[in-house]
């Protein structure tokens, strides 16, 4: 106890605000002392964090569904880790837990803010992607916001990303025709060799609305944007009477706001729904979800795809590479403490 009270913890905070594409400087490396265990806290070592898209947004100034990260402080995200000091009966050393404590090696919380997991039923840095609020969010986006049903048609913008890898494979799974886009050869490869989509195609070679038309000439019944840009222009085009569209991200524009659609008449032309979702308003949809998706992966039904980055000082430029195009990643992005 007296050796781990002088443990530091690592941690990286945000240096500075970024204008438009983040740069290393915006971020800082610092220590800071872990404080002495009260009762019902525990202290955890994170194994892995996740590096996610919407933390772009938390480093601006202002308000949106998360709040801003601060200047000076330390930044956080998704993590999973072992407690290795206890104060509660409920959480024993060894415990492996999922917390929102990420960015840092080790932290000390209340263990009532943790979730503990199982992983011996899948590694543990599957809870961070396809059994953690990534798969979480493509299986809310695809069942509660559009409702997929067998023999539709579904359009996927960044499909062999984190979230669009576990979109394609559920959709697939409920019998649904999978077209889906990447931005390059071996994302498009994975896709259709790994993933089995019906159809995939490189966004940025080729041009999207002829893909949908030659690949879904009776029309998409659903489209499940994780891009907006060009791609979410071209789905409506291409769009089927009383079609859905999911907005679950909008990653064109998250460096550099993008212009709207400017087809979006179209959505009144065509009777379309679109609607946006946070999966933090589904995390009570867990349990089912985790019902659905363990024995699937256990099942090798699902494929758990990740790229994993040495280091907590790979961090910033892992982060930064997320909100490019290119094959610096398949799958989930996660680092590893
Ligand atoms: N609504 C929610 O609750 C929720 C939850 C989680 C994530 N999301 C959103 O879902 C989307 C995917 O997140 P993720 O965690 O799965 O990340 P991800 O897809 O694993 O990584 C981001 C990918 O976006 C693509 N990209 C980057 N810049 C692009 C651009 N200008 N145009 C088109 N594609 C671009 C890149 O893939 P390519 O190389 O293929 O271009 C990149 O690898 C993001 O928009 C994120 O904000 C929403």
């Amino acid at each position: 106890m007296a050796s781990m009270h002088k443990l530091q913890a690592k941690e990286i905070r945000l240096a500075s605000r970024p204008h438009g594409e983040p740069s290393e400087e915006n971020f800082a490396f610092a220590t800071a002392e872990i404080p002495e265990l009260q009762p019902g806290e525990v202290l955890v070592r994170n194994a892995f964090f996740s590096v996610d898209p919407y933390m772009r947004g938390r480093m601006n100034e202002g308000k949106s569904y998360v709040p801003a990260f601060a200047v000076g402080k330390i930044l956080d995200g998704a993590a999973v880790g072992q407690v290795v000091q206890s104060r509660d009966a409920a959480f024993p050393v060894s415990t492996w837990v999922q917390s929102l404590c990420g960015w840092r090696d080790y932290f000390v919380a209340p263990a009532q803010q943790l979730r503990a997991i199982d992983a011996r039923q899948a590694p543990a840095s599957a809870y961070l992607g396809v059994l953690g609020a990534t798969g979480l969010t493509a299986w809310v986006g695809l069942n509660d916001i559009a409702n997929v049903k067998e023999g539709e048609t579904v359009f996927i913008s960044g499909g062999a990303g984190a979230v669009g890898s576990v979109a394609c494979q559920l959709a697939r799974l409920r019998g649904c025709r999978v077209i889906a886009s990447a931005g390059s050869a071996p994302k498009v490869a994975f896709l259709k060799n790994q993933l089995k989509v019906d159809h995939a195609f490189n966004y940025r070679e080729s041009e999207p609305l002829q893909q949908l038309q030659t690949s879904a000439p009776e029309g998409l019944h659903v489209y499940f944007d994780n891009t907006a840009g060009p791609q979410l222009e071209a789905a409506l085009y291409a769009m089927r009477n009383r079609g859905r569209i999911v907005m679950c991200g909008a990653i064109s524009g998250y460096n550099t706001p993008v212009p709207g659609p400017r087809n979006l008449a179209l959505t009144i032309v065509r009777r379309l729904r679109i609607e946006g979702f946070i999966v933090v308003d589904y995390i009570h949809r867990m349990p089912q979800f985790l019902a659905e998706m363990v024995p699937a992966l256990r099942a090798g039904k699902l494929l758990h795809q990740e790229t994993i980055v040495n280091g907590i000082e790979q961090a910033p430029r892992a982060f930064i590479s997320l909100l490019h195009s290119g094959d610096a990643h398949m799958g989930k992005l996660v680092v590893r403490v």
